[in-house]
């Protein structure tokens, strides 16, 4: 019956993903790892993604801890400059250099140059406010957001100046809904993982899967 606009699924048993916020810390973390690590695969080794984070399409099996994807009618393969552009945010963030990552920021087209050049402080303000909250000692834990509120703070001289208002490309933005949304997920189940050693050997991984 799959032809060119059906898709033909196995039924998965699942409950739905919001069962798992009342799972012990445990549990939540390692699906979390799970959702954290497909996206990563999806963007950086399949260059295949399923961009659609509706938390229904997001099913989990508490018998085998696994979690279930459905829903590909928003599944798109991803450009090769896109992956290189988000592989080069990765690793400047990793790195922790100013430089670097406000390239890599143009480079995937959160900014454009000019807020580079008119705003280059509150840039700076920004990327120090996150560089901070990843950075911190221990697991990293989803459920702290007092970040947001201080990276607020100092955005609002861009996002105060009309000149900067600017739409990232649509590649971008639809990579991006797929990643905050796993990460509102990652929030919603109050995940705490070691986010970036994962991070750092996902990219050396996906660097050896390149090569071969
Ligand atoms: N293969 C499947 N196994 C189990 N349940 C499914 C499967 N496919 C869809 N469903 C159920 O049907 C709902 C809607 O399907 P989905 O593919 O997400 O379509 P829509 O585009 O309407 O969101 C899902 O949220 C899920 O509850
Ligand atoms: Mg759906």
């Amino acid at each position: 019956m799959t032809g060119e606009r059906v898709l033909v699924m196995d039924y998965i048993t699942a409950k739905p993903i919001e069962t798992l916020s009342a799972a012990p810390q445990e549990q939540r973390d390692k699906a979390v790892a799970a959702l954290l690590d497909l996206v990563l695969r999806e963007l950086f080794i399949f260059g295949f993604m399923q961009t659609d984070p509706n938390f229904a399409n997001y099913r989990w099996q508490p018998e085998t801890g696994r979690i279930v994807l459905l829903d590909f009618g928003a599944a798109r393969s991803v450009p090769q400059d896109t992956v290189e552009a988000y592989r080069s945010l990765l690793m400047a963030g990793l790195l922790g250099e100013h430089g670097p990552l406000r390239a890599a920021l143009l480079d995937v087209g959160f900014i454009t140059p000019m807020v580079e050049h008119r705003h280059r402080a509150a840039l700076d303000g920004m990327i120090d406010v996150i560089l901070a909250h990843v950075n911190r000692p221990g697991l990293f834990n989803f459920a702290e957001r007092g970040f947001v509120e201080r990276l607020r703070e100092k955005a609002a001289p861009i996002v105060a100046d009309r000149a900067n208002w600017h739409v990232p490309p649509a590649q971008t933005l639809f990579i991006q809904r797929k990643i905050s949304g796993t990460a509102m997920l990652a929030v919603r189940m109050k995940a705490r993982l070691p986010l970036r050693p994962m991070l750092a050997a996902f990219l050396e991984q996906a660097q050896k899967h390149q090569r071969v």
